[in-house]
């Protein structure tokens, strides 16, 4: 029997929560009731909840009568009961999840007292989040798949929710993450178990990179040749381009349209969008290797085996245009997010350069310059995908003055490229290198596996601010932009994370705290102060508990165990005091053509 949890430790910390006396005790036979909207959320608590302690919960849609587990083991079949559920039924023993339209969107009410638990959401995002709260009101078991208390034939234990209300709601709406499946591979579970793990901190948009120049992992019909040829290299570099180390052994994978649309709706269940990715005008080496008329060159080719950025663009033809635009409409096939991220980012124009027919195509579309050609690209992608009722997303690099108004942008260069495009009424979703790309080392001790980029540790990842006040005074109107800032996303990008346990390192716990950046109330969380101090407290009392019993292979605080470490391998580093130096938050990071050698990335 589980002791009642007196400081509950809830990460991402809510908006307020006031304690009570007492606990719920949730045993067999304790009723879940839910309001048919909010379904999707009592069901994944319900079945994870049973898991985690062996209770059988019976569970009801809409009003009716709660069937007992004997009478309907598997649960009130689906639609059986439809009428809503309304906060008075709180007066009803048991789980209740009701709709109350006064709530903020996406927030959410949680009232525990010893006799009952009532949820309240205005919408279905919002009982996805209050059911992650219960979760963790549960303590550490809640994270595991099966009890580790009761031997068979032993009754259930009894879990006890500590009584207390809690009101919360998000401070962005788009609080996401990418996962790059393109560098390296992960098979689907570890795909749906990423999801898992970014519901679990509240995050609600993962934005899956399925393509790039080292591999295409989405099949598509209609050109086969992308994942049977693009899907596959022959080996990789090991550790940063620079060293010209390669392992000898082929790496690839896919996913079929079956596994992305488990994928979809795995994450669905969970209050999660997933945003694909398809990376064009640049970033598309793989694509141009199973189908070699894309390229400029038109030439044999094979998907590329190093990292850096790649020379190898699309040629920007009509033909290329039609064949990306089939490719986007099976890509608005198998997803529904209303976001579809088309790329745009590091596209050296150098081959287009040097390609008359390229530079004629320039003129011919009455553009200034070659340069030109990739934001007249991404224009006409992004239109598709507006004539398909869904909204394009792009790489900072594809904000200019060819672009809709409707695409959003991801600004990850720097802050000022986000404030620019606001001010111009793009939308935004701040990612900035500088702070959020957790690829970039945690720590600067000589054990740090494969170190590259900025040193960035769970304190600064904490201190992580949209718009820095230094950014915000030269850009006095911000508040008033015709843009809305949706929020932020945190980037794990896998040149270096060449398996699961390799993204668990980097994108754990610092994804706890960008979790915290972009659910929790604005704070002052400088590194050092007091409300760091009480995050790290939290994170270690209350969360990494969590994280070990899912079983998660986070970064310990003190750096990595001895077998997280990669001997030999080398990373590159970057130094944010230098480039703060050279033009800092109001410059721009990344790759930039003329300042930067063509191959030259970030890894
Ligand atoms: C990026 O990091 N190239 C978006």
């Amino acid at each position: 029997m589980s002791a009642p949890t007196l400081s509950p430790g809830l990460l991402p910390a809510p908006v307020s929560l006031q304690p009570a006396t007492g606990s719920f005790p949730l045993t067999d036979g304790t009723p879940v009731r839910t309001d048919p909207a909010l379904a999707a959320a009592a069901r994944w608590w319900r079945r994870t909840t049973e898991a985690a302690f062996g209770v059988d919960l019976p569970f009801v849609v809409g009003d009716g009568a709660v069937d007992s587990p004997a009478a309907a083991p598997g649960g009130a079949p689906r639609g059986a009961h439809q009428a809503n559920v309304t906060p008075d039924d709180a007066a009803r023993p048991g789980v209740t999840l009701a709709l109350d339209a006064s709530r903020p969107a996406g927030g959410y009410r949680l009232e525990i007292t010893p006799q009952a638990v009532l949820l309240t959401a205005a919408d279905a995002a919002g009982a996805h989040a209050g059911a992650q709260t219960l979760r963790q009101l549960a303590g550490p078991q809640a994270y595991r798949t099966a009890p580790v208390a009761a031997a068979p034939g032993t009754p259930a234990s009894t879990v006890h929710l500590p009584a207390l209300t809690v009101e919360d709601h998000p401070r962005f709406g788009w609080r996401g993450v990418l996962l790059d499946v393109a560098r390296h591979f992960l098979p689907t579970r570890e795909v749906l178990r990423f999801i898992d793990l970014a519901a679990a901190h509240k995050l609600n948009v993962v934005q899956l990179h399925l393509t790039d120049d080292q591999g295409w992992r989405m099949q598509v019909h209609r050109y086969p040749l992308l994942t049977e040829v693009g899907g596959w290299r022959t080996e990789s570099n090991v550790g940063t381009w620079r060293t010209g180390v390669f392992d000898g052994r082929p790496h690839g994978g896919f996913y079929t349209q079956d596994d992305l649309r488990e994928i979809v709706a795995h994450a669905r269940e969970r209050g999660v969008v997933v945003v694909p990715e398809i990376d064009a005008p640049g970033h598309v080496e793989a694509a141009v290797a199973a189908y070699p008329f894309l390229g400029t060159r038109k030439t044999p080719h094979t998907v590329r085996t190093t990292w850096g950025v790649s020379t190898e663009v699309l040629d920007p033809s009509d033909e290329a245009l039609e064949f990306f635009t089939n490719v986007l409409d099976e890509v608005l096939d198998v997803f529904d997010s209303p976001w579809i991220a088309i790329g745009g980012d590091e596209v050296p124009t150098t081959l287009w350069r040097e390609s008359p027919a390229i530079v004629a195509l320039a003129e011919q579309r009455g553009l200034a310059d070659v340069a030109d050609l990739a934001g007249w690209f991404l224009a006409r992608l992004s239109e598709h995908v507006t004539a398909q009722g869904r909204r394009a997303v792009v790489w900072d690099e594809g904000f200019g003055e060819q672009l809709p108004r409707d695409v959003v942008v991801t600004a990850w260069r720097g802050f000022t490229v986000g404030a620019d495009a606001l001010e111009a009424g793009n939308d935004v979703v701040m990612a900035p290198e500088q702070v959020v790309y957790l690829d970039h080392r945690a720590g600067d001790g000589e054990d740090e596996p494969v170190p590259v980029g900025f040193l960035r540790t769970v304190e600064d990842v904490l201190a992580f601010d949209p718009f820095p006040p230094e950014v915000l005074a030269q850009y006095p109107g911000l508040d008033a932009a015709p843009g809305r800032l949706l929020g932020a996303q945190a980037e794990v990008w896998s040149e270096h994370l060449d398996s699961p346990r390799r993204v668990d390192y980097a994108a754990f716990p610092r994804l706890a705290a960008f979790a915290e950046v972009v659910w929790s109330p604005t704070a002052e969380r400088t590194p050092g102060g007091p409300a760091s101090a009480e995050f790290l407290a939290r994170l270690e009392q209350d969360h990494l508990p969590r994280l070990d019993a899912a079983g998660v292979e986070y970064r310990p605080l003190d750096g990595p165990k001895p077998w997280q470490r990669r001997p030999g391998v080398h990373g590159f580093l970057r130094h944010l005091d230098q480039e703060m130096a050279a033009g800092g938050y109001a410059g721009v990071g990344g790759w930039v053509e003329g300042r930067d050698a063509s191959s030259e990335g970030q890894a």
